[in-house]
């Protein structure tokens, strides 16, 4: 793991910006898989100004979610909701380029077989786009006895059920469809975005290299291909 660190997160999501646009011009079709939350938050809103100087930029690329609520009562606060109007809308990207998520689907476990079909298809991730979870999560990924490798309900940890996403949804969602561990493994190269507050410590855990299920995130170390931006103003480095 490549790590680099940057005094905010306007200079981290520059920095992540060019990886991405230096990987579309490699490859117009990319299949981007796209966190949602606030770490990547400034680097969609600097595709979207790319995307205004250069109206063809994202015109064969592909995006699928790394994860999705279950439960919420509205579509505000959906990562679909989030994706769309950061990334579907500003970039342009058509239906048939988009490979959502349905949370509301009423066998569950068929959609995580749909997804994983579409992955199987469409794959693999040509590059991952993550956050840290303040637990060390990766997409609905939790710290847990056993990883699971593929497009799973998860559980989510009370942390989770806290994140700002749904900070004002009526019910709080227990549970979250996600991508597996070993499909955000396979992807060709990731992206691990670190900023935002009360992850200075699951952040050292991080940086030790020290691979464990107690933070999920530290299994990247075993990728060949991933970097990770921190933003240091938090963490004492
Ligand atoms: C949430 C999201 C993840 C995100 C992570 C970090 O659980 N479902 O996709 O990567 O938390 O979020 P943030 O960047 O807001 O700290």
């Amino acid at each position: 793991m490549n790590i680099s660190y940057f005094s905010n997160t306007k200079t981290m999501s520059q920095k992540a910006a060019a990886i991405v646009l230096e990987d579309l011009e490699k490859n117009a079709s990319l299949l981007l898989c796209a966190a949602t939350g606030s770490s990547p938050n400034i680097l969609y809103q600097l595709l979207g100004e790319a995307y205004e100087r250069q109206t063809t930029l994202f015109q064969k690329a592909r995006v699928i979610p790394l994860d999705e609520w279950i439960g919420l009562a509205t579509p505000k606060g959906t990562c679909h909701a989030y994706i769309q109007e950061k990334l579907l809308l500003p970039l342009h990207i058509s239906k048939d380029r988009y490979f959502g998520f349905n949370a509301e689907a009423d066998d569950l476990e068929k959609e995580c077989n749909r997804i994983q079909k579409t992955l199987q298809q469409e794959g693999p991730i040509d590059l991952c786009i993550l956050g840290l979870g303040k637990n060390g999560h990766l997409g609905f990924n939790e710290p847990a006895t056993e990883l699971k490798s593929h497009c799973h309900v998860a559980i989510l940890a009370p942390q989770s059920q806290e994140h700002s996403m749904i900070g004002s949804a009526a019910t709080k969602p227990t549970k979250g469809l996600t991508l597996g561990m070993q499909d955000i493994l396979d992807s060709k190269k990731i992206l691990l975005l670190v900023s935002g507050d009360g992850k200075e410590e699951v952040t050292k855990q991080l940086r030790s290299g020290d691979v464990s299920n107690d933070c999920p995130a530290t299994w990247l170390w075993n990728h060949s291909n991933v970097q990770c931006l921190v933003t240091h103003d938090k963490f004492v480095l």
